[in-house]
C-alpha cells in the first residue's frame, strides 16, 4: 500500500447513518482511510444517496436476483474486487455472510457494528431485549467478523445508560449517537495496523 489511506468498501442495506459517520471521518486529511465503494443489497437504501452526494461510487447487488447465498456473494466479490478494498465495513448490512465470503478477504479484513454490548444480545431487537431484562446499561460494539454471527474479536465498545422510561426507539437513538463515534474510531484503529509504518 503506497498511500497513507486504506480503501474501504462499505456494505449497507438501509439508512446508512453509520456510513455517513464514516464519510464525514474520511473527509479529514489525517483520517487513514477512504471509501472506495458503497454496496447495497437494496436499490432504495438511503445510504446510496448519501454516497452519491459524497461522490463515492455505488453498487447494488440484490439477493433477490440470485439463487442462493453463494451466487449472491460471488456477485458481490465481482463487484467489489475492482475497487481493491483493504477493509470491508458492514454498516447495517442485513444479510448473513458465509465463511467463504468472510475468508475471501483475508484474516481480520471485515468489521461490523452491532447495537449491543457484545457478547450480550447477538441478533435482532437488541434494545427491547435489554429493556425487558431491566438492564441499566446498553451500547454498541465494533468487531471483526467471524463466521459465527455477531462474534469475533471486539475492536471497541461504547456504553449508554438505559433510562426507566426508555422505549426501544429512544434507546436506539441514544445508542446510535455512540455508534457514529465508535465506527470511525474502530476504522482508524484497524487502518493504522494495515498501513506501512
Ligand atoms: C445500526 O444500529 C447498526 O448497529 C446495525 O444496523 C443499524 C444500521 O443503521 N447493524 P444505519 O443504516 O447505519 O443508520
Amino acid at each position: 500500500m503506497a498511500s497513507k489511506k486504506i480503501n474501504l468498501a462499505v456494505l449497507i442495506s438501509g439508512s446508512g447513518s453509520n456510513l455517513q459517520a464514516l464519510i464525514d471521518a474520511c473527509a479529514r486529511d489525517d483520517f487513514p482511510a477512504r471509501i472506495a465503494v458503497v454496496l447495497s443489497n437494496k436499490g432504495d437504501a438511503f445510504g446510496l444517496t448519501r454516497a452519491q452526494k459524497a461522490g463515492i461510487p455505488t453498487e447494488v447487488i440484490s439477493h433477490k436476483d440470485h439463487d442462493g447465498r453463494e451466487p449472491f456473494e460471488a456477485a458481490i466479490i465481482k463487484a467489489l474486487t475492482p475497487y481493491a478494498p483493504d477493509l470491508i465495513c458492514l454498516a447495517g448490512f442485513m444479510r448473513i455472510l458465509t465463511p467463504h465470503f468472510i475468508n475471501h478477504w483475508g484474516a481480520q479484513r471485515m468489521i461490523n457494528i452491532h447495537p449491543s454490548l457484545l457478547p450480550d444480545y447477538k441478533g435482532l431487537n437488541t434494545h427491547q431485549r435489554a429493556i425487558d431484562d431491566d438492564k441499566d446499561t446498553a451500547g454498541c460494539t465494533v468487531h471483526f467478523v467471524a463466521p459465527e454471527v455477531d462474534s469475533g474479536e471486539i475492536i471497541t465498545q461504547k456504553q449508554v445508560p438505559i433510562h426507566p422510561d426508555d422505549t426501544a426507539e429512544t434507546l436506539a437513538k441514544r445508542v446510535l449517537v455512540q455508534e457514529h463515534i465508535a465506527y470511525p474510531e474502530a476504522v482508524e484503529r484497524v487502518a493504522k495496523t494495515l498501513l506501512p509504518q
